[in-house]
């Protein structure tokens, strides 16, 4: 708390040594009345969720397992875009932290050097058209021995340690992050999506490039050329057509 200088973001902390997922922490946590910026932060997760019901590795004390809780007051149908503003943060963070070179890769996935150090989740509950709440979750691999991944994760995970050699404190990284956040979030309520659009593009690493988009749809090849307002994918097509694309893995080729 001593390391923190926002003004609204973690200043309720609800910290659990395990929990099944700090997702669902968030989502209780409102029933019981938390308000907007409410941080909660486990040291394990034994059920960590990630995208597309994917499982999230959560080991003891080695990343940063948290999820924030938001209260914007904007349409449902711009929700993707809280999700591209976060990513944009923790990676300003991560930057100003450990100098380390992480990229986002399409929607929100943090690279460095092509494997990924940080996944975001966010979870909306929302009436009619109107968000309710937002649970942001946020996981980063930072003191994971990169021999430690399982065997499965092993070529496409990293951690802030694997990649430095050195060690980080936790507790001043959730900091950075939750000023990054903090920023980002009053900028985008402001201003609104576009100065952000402009920095994740800046961040991104598969801009100019060829690659593979696999959509629900089947595969679309293409040039990844920038992100529209709507948060898709813009994709250049062969036939010279831009292209949005709103669900997929992005691979390059
Ligand atoms: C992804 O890249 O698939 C998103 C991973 C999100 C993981 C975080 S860890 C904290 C929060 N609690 C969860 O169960 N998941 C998110």
């Amino acid at each position: 708390k001593a390391l923190l200088s926002t003004r609204r973001f973690g200043h309720a902390i609800h910290y659990v040594e395990s929990v099944d997922s700090t997702q669902w922490l968030a989502h209780q946590g409102v029933r019981s009345g938390a308000k907007e910026g409410a941080l909660f932060l486990a040291d394990e997760q034994t059920q960590g969720r990630g995208r597309m019901g994917r499982k999230w590795h959560s080991p003891p004390r080695s990343g940063i397992w948290m999820s924030l809780l938001l209260q914007p007051q904007i349409p449902l149908n711009l929700a993707p875009q809280l999700t591209l503003m976060a990513s944009v943060g923790v990676t300003r963070a991560i930057r100003r932290e450990t100098g380390l070179p992480v990229t986002i890769k399409w929607p929100n996935d943090l690279l460095i050097d092509g494997k990924k150090v940080c996944g975001i989740l966010t979870e909306l509950r929302g009436e009619q058209d109107q968000i309710h709440y937002v649970v942001l979750g946020i996981g980063m691999n930072v003191n994971t021995p990169a021999a430690s991944f399982p065997e499965d994760l092993k070529t496409i995970a990293t951690s802030l340690a694997a990649e430095s050699g050195r060690t980080y404190r936790r507790a001043k990284l959730i900091a950075a992050i939750l000023e990054e956040l903090e920023h980002v979030y009053d900028l985008y309520l402001t201003e609104g999506f576009e100065p952000i659009r402009h920095s994740w593009e800046s961040f991104a690493c598969m801009l100019g490039q060829s690659v593979t988009a696999h959509t629900p749809q089947g595969p679309r090849q293409g040039i990844a050329r920038g992100l529209h307002a709507s948060g898709a994918l813009l994709l250049e097509t062969d036939e010279g057509v831009v292209v949005p694309v709103y669900s997929a893995d992005i691979r390059q080729v």
